[in-house]
C-alpha cells in the first residue's frame, strides 16, 4: 500500500518521538501530511506559526513530508480535502488508547473511507510526551535527547523569556 496519510497533533513542540513515528509512517505510505491543529482546546506554549516553522525544519530532508495547518474546523473534512485515506496517530502506552479509540471511530463516522493506522514509537520514547518536554524544559531540565536541536533552542527561549518575566 502507498498512498497519502495524514499525521495530526498539537505538536507542542515536535519531538524526537513524534519524528519516529513519522518515520515508521513513511515506510508504509508515498506521502506524509503533518497536520498541526491550530484550534484544539489545549494551552500551547508556541504559536502555529511557531510549530510550523519548527517542524519544517526538523522534517527538511523528508521531500515526501509536508507540514500544514488546521485552522479549525473537523480533521475528517481536511482528510477528505487532502485525499488522505489514513489518519497516523502514535501510541505510546495503553492509556492513550482509549481516547485514540474514540477519535478514531469518530472521524470514521464522519469520513467514512478513513482508516486510523496506530503506530509505536520506539520504546525510548514511551514516556516522552510534549506536555512533559514543555514542563522539564521551562523549568531548567535538559531535554536534548527528546527534540530536535531547533527545537532545543526555541525551548531555552522560551525559558529564557519566562526567566526575564
Ligand atoms: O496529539 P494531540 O495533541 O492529542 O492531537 C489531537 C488532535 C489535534 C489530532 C485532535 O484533537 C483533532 O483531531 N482535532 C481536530 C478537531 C476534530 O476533528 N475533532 C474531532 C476528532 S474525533
Amino acid at each position: 500500500m502507498k498512498q497519502k496519510a495524514i499525521y495530526p497533533g498539537t505538536f507542542d513542540p515536535f519531538t524526537n518521538g513524534h519524528l519516529d513515528v513519522l518515520e515508521r509512517a513513511l515506510n508504509i505510505f508515498e506521502q506524509v501530511i503533518v497536520v498541526i491543529a491550530e484550534n484544539c482546546q489545549k494551552n500551547v506554549l508556541f504559536t502555529v506559526d511557531e510549530r510550523v516553522a519548527m517542524i519544517r525544519e526538523v522534517v527538511g530532508d523528508y521531500p515526501a513530508v509536508s507540514v500544514e495547518v488546521l485552522h479549525g474546523g473537523l480533521l475528517a473534512d481536511y482528510a477528505r480535502q487532502a485525499g488522505a485515506k489514513a489518519i497516523v496517530r502514535g501510541v505510546r502506552q495503553v492509556k492513550d488508547f482509549e481516547y485514540e479509540f474514540q477519535m478514531s471511530l469518530l472521524n470514521r463516522h464522519l469520513y467514512p473511507e478513513v482508516t486510523t493506522v496506530f503506530l509505536m514509537p520506539n520504546v525510548k520514547y514511551t514516556y516522552v510526551a510534549s506536555s512533559i518536554i514543555r514542563e522539564v524544559a521551562l523549568l531548567g531540565g535538559d531535554v536534548s535527547k527528546f527534540v530536535h536541536p531547533c527545537v532545543l533552542e526555541k525551548l531555552h527561549l522560551k525559558r529564557d523569556e519566562a526567566n526575564t518575566k
